[in-house]
């Protein structure tokens, strides 16, 4: 068996030679230049064969190499995706009772306490704010209802969403003819991580809700940009 092998191996030195360097005066491959194809078939056979299996192996491990590296990429990428998951989506109301928040005399922040989701655990059902945890593109909707208690009263369903105390968009329903009303705002904001965004309660405005969660707030990310 040792012998075959080594034999092999010889004749890999001479085929070589002869067949890729060789000027090719005689047809390299039938035999009669004197290499050890012409001395042993046999091993002359196996040689070629295990030559053509030798590229083989290197091509499959080459093209292993690169789809081994596509799946790491690939992999590391879908952690990312996974890893920044952000979204919540709160509402004010929970119970049956029909409840108001105060008429506000200064803004503050409206704490929704009823939470539907909050993936990534970025809402603070203490506070009311929503820290951005992974810079990227969110998309936030704010949807608020008041009640007057009866037609005549005024009624002033109105809130802000904001951005580190910025307001950015605030939905607004303010008249005297109706008992009821909302309003509701969608959007998209490009953020940094550790951007705040919250619902304010502007001067004047109030708030009723039921366990029917009619005032909602909800973000989520669209994609990370980081
Ligand atoms: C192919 O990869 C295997 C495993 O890493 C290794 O043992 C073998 O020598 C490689 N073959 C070639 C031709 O590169
Ligand atoms: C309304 O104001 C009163 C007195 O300031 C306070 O005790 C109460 O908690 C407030 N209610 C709400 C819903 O904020």
């Amino acid at each position: 068996m040792r012998a075959i092998t080594f034999l092999c191996l010889l004749g890999a030195t001479v085929a070589q030679y002869d067949w890729n360097g060789g000027q090719g005066t005689t047809a390299p491959h039938n035999g009669n230049s004197g290499n050890v194809c012409l001395t042993d078939s046999a091993s002359c056979g196996c040689c070629l064969m295990q030559k053509q299996m030798y590229r083989m192996e290197a091509f499959f491990n080459l093209s292993l190499n690169v789809l081994e590296q596509d799946l790491e990429r690939t992999a590391m990428a879908l952690n990312n995706v996974r890893d920044s998951r952000s979204a919540f989506s709160v509402s004010l109301g929970s119970i049956n009772k029909h409840i108001c928040t105060n008429i506000s005399r200064e803004k503050t922040i409206i704490v929704y306490k009823h939470v539907f989701i909050n993936l990534g655990g970025s809402y603070n059902t203490d506070t009311g704010i929503f820290t951005v945890s992974r810079s990227g593109v969110y998309a936030f909707a704010l949807t608020v209802y008041s009640d007057a208690g009866s037609p005549g009263n005024s009624l002033d369903a109105c809130a802000s969403l904001t951005v580190n105390g910025m307001v950015v968009a605030g939905p607004s329903d303010r008249n005297l003819e109706d008992q009821e009303d909302s309003a509701t705002v969608v959007l998209a904001q490009r953020l940094q991580a550790g951007d705040k965004v919250a619902v304010e309660l502007p001067p004047g405005c109030y708030l009723c809700d039921n366990k029917a969660h009619y005032n909602t707030f909800t973000g989520f990310l669209l994609y990370a940009t980081k």
